[in-house]
């Protein structure tokens, strides 16, 4: 019997319960012994089936000898942090879903865990139930990675597929999201393009083998956005998708960033709707890689932290590893990556003609919106400086 401690009992740590509940013979055919839960850390205790697994104190997790892995599922960093050294200090292997504390103490758990030998884990932090780290630094362990983007956060993306496709408001589809068990407890880390900036942070982390800062990461999501631009982009061709993007620049840099984006209605990004995410690796032997699947949710993301769960177990070559390293450098701003823009403006053609040489236009209705050529941020910020925006989005390549 091995036996593992859950620490929180929300969403993701009753996701885990479920899981080993409900799927013990398959656990047990892969880990050669049966899985069990015997202690979960609670704040307040909660009627049910696991009532009497429930403690309130951490240091009866930590002393005991007979708990091997500790699943956090607190969320946030401070007790997150200090409970998922404890665990890693007292030997146990650690595994989390916890975005924000992997984006910002990662590097350092990361070390404290090979220290002691022990195992730290993070799956089920970016895109909930989507293989996507495993892949990223195993499977394409032979490449050089130059970029990594996607549909990083199941809420936004639930809310403006229920925005464009059933007209809901954008009030509306957030509670449906929050009823689903989607978003972050408190939701402004979801629409405001912060949950996606610690994952892009991750992914970037582990892609180019260098420590991301958040505080660095340009972070913008969807409550700017206005309706009229995702319906003028739809009739052009293109889907708004908030994404995350990290990058290799010029020069051996890197950058990242979360912003809205217009996305071909060709490119397969655009059809990942509802609480679905999807990752784009690229890799200079695999070329793109996307990986899709349900990016949030109690059970998705469950499911990815029992695999963990299992891998420590199981001892398989140990993903702490990695070559992360501590060091910061290189990180270059975002507004030096080339693409396309689309604008819309209080202004005519001719104004965006006259600001940018060439405009595509794509409506004129009380003002004009227009695709630019491709250039950098930065080159499209100055030449707009005299006019009057009133909306400006990347253009995916
Ligand atoms: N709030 C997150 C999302 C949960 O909506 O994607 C999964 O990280």
């Amino acid at each position: 019997m091995i036996q593992i401690a859950i620490l929180g009992f929300g969403t993701v740590g009753t996701g885990v319960a479920k899981v080993i509940a409900e799927n013990p013979r398959q656990i047990e055919r892969k880990l050669g012994e049966p899985l069990e839960v015997k202690s979960i850390l609670v704040r307040h205790f909660k009627d049910g089936p696991f009532r009497q697994l429930m403690t309130d104190d951490f240091s009866k997790i930590e002393e005991d000898g007979d708990i091997r892995v500790v699943v956090e599922a607190i969320g946030g960093v401070e007790a997150a942090y200090d409970y998922t050294r404890r665990a890693l200090s007292a030997g146990k292997h650690v595994v989390t879903a916890n975005k924000q504390l992997v984006a910002e103490k990662g590097c350092e758990l990361l070390a404290l865990a090979r220290k002691k030998n022990v195992s730290y884990l993070f799956e089920a932090s970016v895109g909930g139930g989507i293989p996507i780290l495993h892949p990223l630094t195993q499977c394409m362990a032979a490449n050089r990675i130059d970029e990594v983007y996607g549909i990083l956060n199941g809420t936004t993306n639930y809310i403006l597929t229920r925005m464009v496709r059933a007209g809901a408001s954008f009030a509306d589809a957030l509670a449906e999201a929050q009823k689903k068990g989607y978003a972050e407890a408190d939701p402004t880390a979801d629409v405001d393009g912060i949950d996606a900036g610690r994952k892009i942070c991750i992914l970037a982390d582990l892609a180019f083998g260098r420590q991301v800062d958040p505080e660095r990461v340009p972070m913008a999501g969807i409550r700017d956005l206005s309706l009229r631009d995702v319906k003028i982009a739809r009739r052009a061709g293109y889907r708004v998708k908030l994404l995350g993007r990290a990058a290799r620049t010029a020069g051996g840099g890197h950058t990242a960033y979360v912003a809205p984006h217009l996305i071909s209605e060709d490119s397969p990004l655009a059809g990942v709707e509802d609480v679905f995410n999807a990752v784009v690796v690229k890799g200079n032997a695999t070329g793109e890689v996307m990986f899709y699947g349900r990016g949030a949710g109690e059970l998705p993301t469950a499911s990815a932290c029992v695999a963990d769960v299992m891998e420590v177990l199981q001892q398989s070559p140990r993903r702490e590893e990695i070559g992360w390293s501590p060091e910061s450098g290189g990180f270059t701003d975002p507004l030096e990556l080339e693409s396309r823009h689309y604008f819309r403006i209080r202004g005519s053609l001719s104004d965006a003609v006259g600001a940018f040489g060439q405009a595509e236009v794509l409506d004129e209705d009380g003002g004009t919106a227009f695709l630019t050529d491709a250039m950098t941020g930065r080159e499209a910020l100055e030449r707009s400086g005299a006019l009057e925006v009133l909306a400006c989005l990347r253009v995916l390549a």
